[in-house]
């Protein structure tokens, strides 16, 4: 096909934002500072080490290397409990109907995730074995905003950045996707993303002719 979509995972596939979120608030209750929902959004999208780094930034914290090395071990300890318990319920509205759209039209699509557990997480959802290709927090060595991830993608696509769509709930992603040269949907508040090319609340809003346009022309 011409054109291909990559995905990111958390927070646009499926629901585990809360779940990250949850492990950071406990740490930073822990560390007794307060962590907002604004101040979370800093880190979506943002690998697992540079979110401590952000973390600690805003809590004015500063740790031993061990430390850091042993809150790392433990955040993702407290997350997998949480994915460990996930199942297909936690597909978020419209991902699934999305997905069949791309088949029906013989789009393919990979994932692009900062997440080490991706392969995990879509294995709960009962999602793996759906994605052409998946490129995840082991497969780069630069985060988000950093292009690697999706660039790694469209490679895997063997098509050009400019023919990729990239669907995305984080600032930090955004930014990665139109570093890339590629046209960036944002999933979430339409403010929050406004660096987006698209917008939507939520993959259900997203028009069944999406794709179409970019079909029938050359995007970018
Ligand atoms: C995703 C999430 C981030 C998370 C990162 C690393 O991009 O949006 O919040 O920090 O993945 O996830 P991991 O599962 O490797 O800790
Ligand atoms: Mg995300």
């Amino acid at each position: 096909s011409k054109i291909g979509v990559i995905f990111d995972l958390d927070g646009v596939i499926v629901d585990t934002a809360k779940y990250h979120y949850l492990a950071w608030k406990n740490l930073a209750d822990s560390l007794d500072f307060e962590f907002t929902e604004a101040h979370n959004e800093l880190l979506k999208g943002v690998s697992r080490v540079r979110s401590l780094e952000i973390l600690l930034d805003i809590g004015k914290v500063q740790l031993s290397e061990q430390k850091k090395q042993e809150i790392l071990i433990s955040k993702n300890e407290e997350y997998l409990g949480y994915i460990m318990k996930m199942n297909t319920d936690e597909i978020l509205p419209g991902a699934e109907k999305l997905l069949n759209t791309l088949d029906d039209l013989g789009v393919n699509y990979v994932l692009g995730s900062a997440s080490k557990n991706a392969e995990l997480i879509l294995k709960q959802v009962g999602l793996y074995h759906r994605f052409f290709g998946i490129v995840d927090g082991n497969a780069v060595s630069k985060a988000k905003p950093d292009p690697e991830v999706f660039l790694i993608g469209a490679k895997k696509l063997n098509l050009l950045p400019e023919s990729c769509i990239v669907f995305e709930d984080a600032i930090a992603g955004i930014e990665a996707a139109n570093k890339a040269n590629m046209t960036s949907v944002g999933i979430g508040d339409k403010e929050t993303l406004k660096e987006a090319d698209f917008n939507f609340n939520s993959l259900i809003e997203i028009p069944e002719d999406f794709f179409s346009r970019f079909l029938s022309e050359k995007i970018k």
